[in-house]
């Protein structure tokens, strides 16, 4: 039996290294999807194909001699393996339109998408479950992650993110469109949250403030969502870009791009970590063409996405 399952890309809209703190973030999933292939083999071995590489291991290896961005995939068909008491092993091949290292949940989706696709190879798991297989595989190579992520890839659509009460999605009949600008300036999310944890260590009142901020404009962006005032959301945008700038998330590459899409679109931002990778910029039917035409450069790739609404979705 072959367990095909795919989950989508995302983008933070608001909130980013906050939400790691414990604060709320809106996040959307978006129409760029990773499908991942599943099934059992009688060889004890767990083998894993992607365009990052793959990877061959014996099914008994302990997770902790593996050093490879594979090893999230390693670890959830080795706990479905010992859960299940398989004799033999797991074969997983991963398709992905989602460019990767640069902020748009690749890494989330492929854990979404392997925790639902080997997990089905045994048993039935409802969401929650797959979503909380997808968030323990993705802290094996980062520890810290706020599981943000995982949960919109899960669950699709818009919604606002905590730590601790987890997800409630955003119901808008917004036509929401976005321009998005990979740099393809790779970046680590491990590397600049710790680098973010530094600024945190040194400036703890401005850090405070900042949150308190980011949650005000995170309650009107809640407003604005359901009334569809995109002015609003892009003014919100540049502004909570004002924050990531001061907890030094950015540079000049992306502050030029971010001053540029300002031009044509309602706002923009940064997406994700920082420090490279992808920003964003919020635009609808009017505005999309002139703010593609002026975004495109040879050394970037520029393209439009629109939410997906799905999620997680099985074949
Ligand atoms: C990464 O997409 C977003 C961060 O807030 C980290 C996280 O939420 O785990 C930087």
């Amino acid at each position: 039996m072959k367990s095909i399952v795919s989950a989508p890309a995302k983008v933070i809209l608001f909130g980013e290294h906050f939400v790691v703190y414990g604060k709320k973030a809106i996040l959307c999933s978006i129409n760029k999807r990773v499908t991942i292939t599943s099934s059992k083999t009688d060889e004890a071995i767990i083998s894993v194909k992607s365009s990052l590489g793959e990877i061959s291991v014996p099914s008994s290896d302990s997770i902790d001699e593996i050093n490879s961005p594979l090893l999230p995939f390693i670890y959830i068909a080795k706990k479905m393996i010992n859960e299940f008491h398989h004799s033999g092993g797991i074969k997983i091949t991963i398709e992905s339109e989602i460019p990767s290292g640069v902020g748009l949940g690749s890494s989330s989706a492929c854990c979404v998408a392997a925790a639902g696709s080997i997990s089905n190879l045994f048993t039935k798991y409802s969401k929650e479950e797959i979503l909380n297989l997808a968030i323990e595989a993705e802290k094996t190579i980062f520890k810290d992650a706020s599981g943000a992520d995982s949960t919109v890839s899960t669950y699709g659509g818009i919604i606002e993110y905590d730590k601790k009460s987890g997800f409630r999605k955003i119901n808008t009949n917004i036509d929401l469109h976005l321009v998005i600008v990979n740099t393809k300036i790779p970046h680590s999310t491990k590397h600049v949250v710790t680098k973010v944890k530094e600024f945190i260590d040194k400036n703890e009142k401005t850090f405070s403030d900042l949150c308190e901020e980011e949650m005000k404009l995170i309650e009107k962006v809640n407003l604005a969502l359901k009334s569809g005032d995109l002015k609003f959301i892009g003014e919100a945008m540049i502004q909570n870009q004002k924050y990531l700038d001061q907890i030094g998330v950015s540079n000049k590459i992306l502050r030029d791009l971010i001053d540029n899409a300002n031009k044509t679109s309602f706002g923009s931002k940064i997406t994700g970590a920082g420090n490279g990778g992808c920003i964003i910029a919020i635009v609808d039917k009017s505005n999309i063409e002139k703010t593609l035409k002026n975004l495109q450069s040879k050394n970037n790739e520029c393209f439009s996405v629109q939410i997906d609404s799905k999620g997680l979705d099985t074949f």
